[in-house]
């Protein structure tokens, strides 16, 4: 069984497709839910699908060599993959490294344009309505890449677009992008790990 943790910061709407989609696969598995904020809805909808929880402090992150508990947790449960689903702060190198290629993302614009560190969720879609309203994009869509150390750099894996219109505010922006990111974020996510491990 290969194991997955989902790291996330919020709503978890991305989280909730991913627990959905891998409840009865036979090879993959959801173990761990992780938040970098205690509050986070996401640790409910967590709960609701019966997977561990697990808060993430800023130590862990800033100082994981004093602070190791996370990636003693990582281990612990055996954790292959991260997910990242809206996970909002840059992860730690050592984890990166760690993870090397094992760490996806997903992104609501077409990296790399509108990426790298303050572009996330509303503020990418505001960015992207004013550029359509300047005439410069007439399109947004998704990107899914692996994570490096830097924000939105790692290699893409997958982009999905969809046309825009002047009259699409922000938020329409946002709907129609959250729409692609459901549809595409847990399949891509299960390819991507079955092809790493039909090379081994
Ligand atoms: C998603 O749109 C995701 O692409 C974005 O946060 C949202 C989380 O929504 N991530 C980023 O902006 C990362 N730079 P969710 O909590 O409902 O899944």
């Amino acid at each position: 069984m290969i194991h997955i943790a989902i790291f996330a910061s919020g709503g978890g709407s991305n989280a909730r497709r991913i627990l959905e989609h891998f409840q009865n696969h036979p090879s993959i598995r959801v173990a761990l839910v992780a938040s970098n904020r205690k509050a986070a809805f996401v640790l409910e909808i967590a709960a609701e699908y019966g997977v561990e929880t697990f808060v993430i402090s800023k130590n862990m992150l800033t100082q994981p060599a004093e602070h190791p508990d996370l990636s003693e947790k990582l281990t612990k449960l055996g954790i292959d993959y991260i997910v990242l689903a809206g996970f909002l702060v840059l992860m730690p190198k050592e984890l990166v490294h760690l993870y090397n290629e094992r760490i996806f993302n997903i992104h609501p614009a077409l990296l790399p344009k509108f990426g790298g560190q303050g572009m996330y969720g509303k503020h990418v879609h505001e960015a992207v309505y004013a550029a359509v309203q300047a005439g410069t994009e007439t399109e947004s869509g998704i990107t899914i890449h692996l994570v490096n150390e830097f924000y939105d750099k790692g290699a893409p894996l997958f982009q999905a677009k969809i046309a825009l219109q002047r009259t699409d505010s922000p938020s329409e922006i946002a709907r129609k992008v959250l729409t692609l990111e459901h549809h595409y974020y847990p399949q891509t996510i299960e390819n991507q790990i079955l092809k790493d491990n039909l090379k081994i």
